[in-house]
């Protein structure tokens, strides 16, 4: 009998070193490239532990502020500024970044998003997410009024219209060259067009007349 025990033991502890060689041999193979979609297990793993992580507390809040079309607004100008690197101005995820981040940023227009409650979302924009490229936004506490905005406006994200969408990419950050690029092409549709004429060119040597 004891023996039978033993022997069962030893399986499955072999079992168990047999697959751990496998999947780390699978993940050596795979090399950790952020360019592949997290397998099922993984991620649902993953989202188990993220929600287990919320307290009760912010499951059941509710949005503080109410949803006016300012705070929307407020929401939406934040959000072009420090979220749609990742997210996109329409929540798609769909980014030069977004695309290739593991895990990628949902499209948050979809249900997975809009289920949650505003406390989990909330609770998500302050803290960020360990392990993935969501970073914790504004100071520890629990008044912060601008990331209740961007609950409202993530509400809004399903019914963005594409005059908001297009509104939004004037709050895009930019880099210093495209600012440079749009002063000048601001200045010369004003008129004052006097690019090469006064700046110095890079190469030395005088301007013809
Ligand atoms: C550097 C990239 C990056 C930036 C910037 C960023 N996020 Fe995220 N965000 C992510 C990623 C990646 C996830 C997915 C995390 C996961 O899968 O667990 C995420 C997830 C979220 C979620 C959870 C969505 C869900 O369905 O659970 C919310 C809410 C969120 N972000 C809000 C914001 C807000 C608001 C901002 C700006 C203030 C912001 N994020 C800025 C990368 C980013």
């Amino acid at each position: 009998m004891q023996r039978k025990i033993m022997i069962s033991l030893a399986a499955i502890v072999l079992l168990a070193v047999f697959a751990c060689i496998f999947l780390v041999g699978q993940m050596i193979h795979r090399g950790f490239s952020t360019r592949e979609q997290p397998g099922v297990v993984e991620s649902s793993l993953a989202t188990a532990m993220r929600d287990a992580a919320i307290s009760a507390r912010y499951k059941t809040m509710k949005n503080p502020v109410a949803v006016t079309p300012e705070a929307i607004q407020e929401g939406m100008d934040h959000w072009a500024d420090h979220c749609a690197t990742c997210h996109a101005n329409n929540g798609s995820g769909d980014t030069m970044y977004g695309r290739t981040m593991y895990p990628r940023p949902p499209d948050m227009r979809q249900n997975d998003t809009q289920r949650k409650s505003d406390g989990e979302l909330y609770w998500t924009i302050k803290n960020g997410v360990r392990l993935s490229g969501m970073p914790a936004f504004g100071a520890p506490g629990d008044d912060d009024m601008d990331s209740w905005k961007l609950v409202a406006f993530i509400r809004h994200l399903p019914s963005l219209s594409q005059s908001e969408e297009q509104g939004m990419e004037k709050m895009n950050p930019k880099s210093p060259q495209e600012m440079e690029e749009e002063q000048e092409e601001e200045n010369f549709l004003n008129g004052s067009a006097t690019r090469s004429q006064s700046q110095p060119t890079h190469h030395h040597g005088k301007e013809t007349p």
